[in-house]
């Protein structure tokens, strides 16, 4: 029941999952950005933190330092939160079924970047996100839940964002404490 978050930006999930951890324990914070606001947030509260610029880096052979930090901490569960980089097959084999991530559609719809403006330019009413077993396919493993939120008249994919990143807040760790008991 030990959880690393691994994240590469402002850390918004990282920070709910931090805030309403019941089940689980947050052991580690890592980024692939030494930069990312969110690590700033998780050093300010107490937690472990690691970083490494993964840019320019091999990509295994990256994945391998990061599992070892992960192992050395004994986590047992992996939430990306806003983790922009795709991980290496090694990387899913060795943690197969105890990888998760957030994404901001209702999967299986809008796989990949952009999907709020993809969401209203396909004239759709609903939009939402999703928590989902990160596999080799991109955004395409089991769904472990989702949030529908409307899309409004007028909407704008800054607008959608906000209302949808707050449906994640709520979600996230709501599902990551079930799966950690599962
Ligand atoms: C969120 O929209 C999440 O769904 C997506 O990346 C964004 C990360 O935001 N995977 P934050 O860093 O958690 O604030």
């Amino acid at each position: 029941r030990r959880v690393g978050i691994l994240i590469s930006g402002r850390g918004s999930n990282m920070r709910a999952l931090v805030e309403n951890a019941i089940s689980y324990e947050v052991a580690l914070v890592v980024s692939n950005k030494p930069r990312a606001p969110g690590l700033e947030w998780a050093r300010a509260h107490g937690l472990p933190t690691w970083s490494q610029d993964s840019k320019g880096a091999e990509k295994e052979a990256y994945d391998r330092v990061v599992s070892a930090v992960l192992d050395e901490q004994s986590v047992g569960t992996i939430a990306l939160a806003g983790f922009m980089r795709i991980l290496s097959p090694w990387f899913v084999e060795e943690w197969r079924g105890r990888i998760v991530n957030i994404h901001p559609s209702l999967l299986p719809k809008y796989r990949g970047l952009d999907t709020h403006a993809r969401a209203i330019d396909a004239g759709d009413k609903i939009a939402g996100c999703s928590v989902h077993i990160v596999t080799d396919e991109l955004d395409a493993g089991e769904v472990l839940g989702q949030t529908e939120v409307p899309i409004e008249p007028g909407e704008t994919p800054a607008s959608l964002e906000q209302r949808v990143l707050l449906a994640e807040h709520a979600l996230y760790p709501r599902l990551l404490n079930e799966f950690v008991c599962r």
